[in-house]
C-alpha cells in the first residue's frame, strides 16, 4: 500500500492535491501541534474538509501531545486510521480503545530511537504500527535504516499469527529506500516529497507500488 503524505502538497489546493493521487491506498495527513514536534500543520477542521473532498481513506498521523483528548474526534469525523505516538501518552491502550470505539482503525507510532520491545505486548490493541524512519516534524529528511529492525520484529509476529497488524513506515521513502523497507516486510509506505516533488504524483504512486510489490513477491 502507498500513502502519499500531503505534508509535501500545496496546502492552498488540498482537494486538487488529493485528486492527483486518486489511486492511492490511503492519504496520509500529518497533524502537528508545535508541542510534541517543533512544527505546526493542520488540525480537525482541515481534516473534516478533506473528508468531503476525497474518497481516499484518510490516514491521520497525530504528532501531538495528549492524544487521549485530541485523537478520538478524528475518528468521529470519519478518518479511516488514526495514529498517535507512543511517546505522547502513558496509556496507549486506552487511547486505542477510544479511537476504535469512535469508528476508526487505531495506529501506534514510534520515533526512530524508541524501541519496540516495550510495546509488543500491547500491539494486539492496534490495527497499524507506524515506524518512523525520520525524526517526526518535517518532510524531506533522509531515511534512517536502523528502524527497519523494528519492522522485521513485528513482521515476524504477524507472519507467525501472533499479531494482526499493518506495518507502516514513514519518512524518507523514495524509489531507492522503498526497496529495503519492502524487504523488511513493510505493508504500507508513506511518501511525501518523493510523491509531491514529482511532476506526476499519481504516476509516482503507481511506480512506488509496483516496486514494493516486486520486492515483496521476490522475498516470498
Ligand atoms: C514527518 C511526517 C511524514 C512526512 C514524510 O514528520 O510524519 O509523513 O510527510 O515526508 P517525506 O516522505 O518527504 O520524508
Ligand atoms: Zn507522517
Amino acid at each position: 500500500m502507498i500513502a502519499p503524505s500531503i505534508l509535501s502538497a500545496d496546502f492552498a489546493h488540498l482537494a486538487a492535491e488529493a485528486q492527483a493521487v486518486e489511486g492511492s491506498d490511503w492519504l496520509h495527513v500529518d497533524v502537528m501541534d508545535n508541542h510534541f514536534v517543533p512544527n505546526l500543520t493542520l488540525g480537525l477542521p482541515v481534516v473534516q474538509s478533506l473528508l468531503r473532498a476525497t474518497d481516499i481513506p484518510l490516514d491521520c498521523h497525530l504528532m501531538i501531545d495528549d492524544p487521549g483528548r485530541w485523537a478520538p474526534p478524528y475518528a468521529e469525523a470519519g478518518a479511516y486510521n488514526v495514529t498517535f505516538h507512543a511517546e505522547a501518552t502513558d496509556d496507549p491502550v486506552a487511547v486505542a480503545r477510544d479511537i476504535r470505539a469512535a469508528g476508526a482503525k487505531a495506529g501506534l507510532s514510534v520515533k526512530p530511537n524508541t524501541p519496540i520491545e516495550p510495546y509488543l505486548e500491547i500491539l494486539r490493541h492496534f490495527d497499524t504500527l507506524l515506524v518512523m524512519s525520520v525524526e517526526p516534524g518535517f518532510g524531506g529528511q533522509s531515511f534512517i535504516a536502523h528502524v527497519l529492525d523494528k519492522a522485521r520484529t513485528v513482521r515476524r509476529l504477524v507472519d507467525s499469527g501472533e499479531l494482526r497488524l499493518i506495518v507502516e513506515i514513514d519518512g524518507g521513502i523514495n524509489m531507492d529506500t522503498i526497496e529495503q523497507a519492502a524487504e523488511a516486510g513493510v505493508d504500507c509506505f508513506v511518501a511525501g516529497s518523493a510523491v509531491y516533488g514529482t511532476d506526476d504524483p499519481g504516476a509516482t504512486v503507481e511506480t512506488l507500488r509496483r516496486k514494493a510489490a516486486e520486492i515483496a513477491a521476490a522475498a516470498r
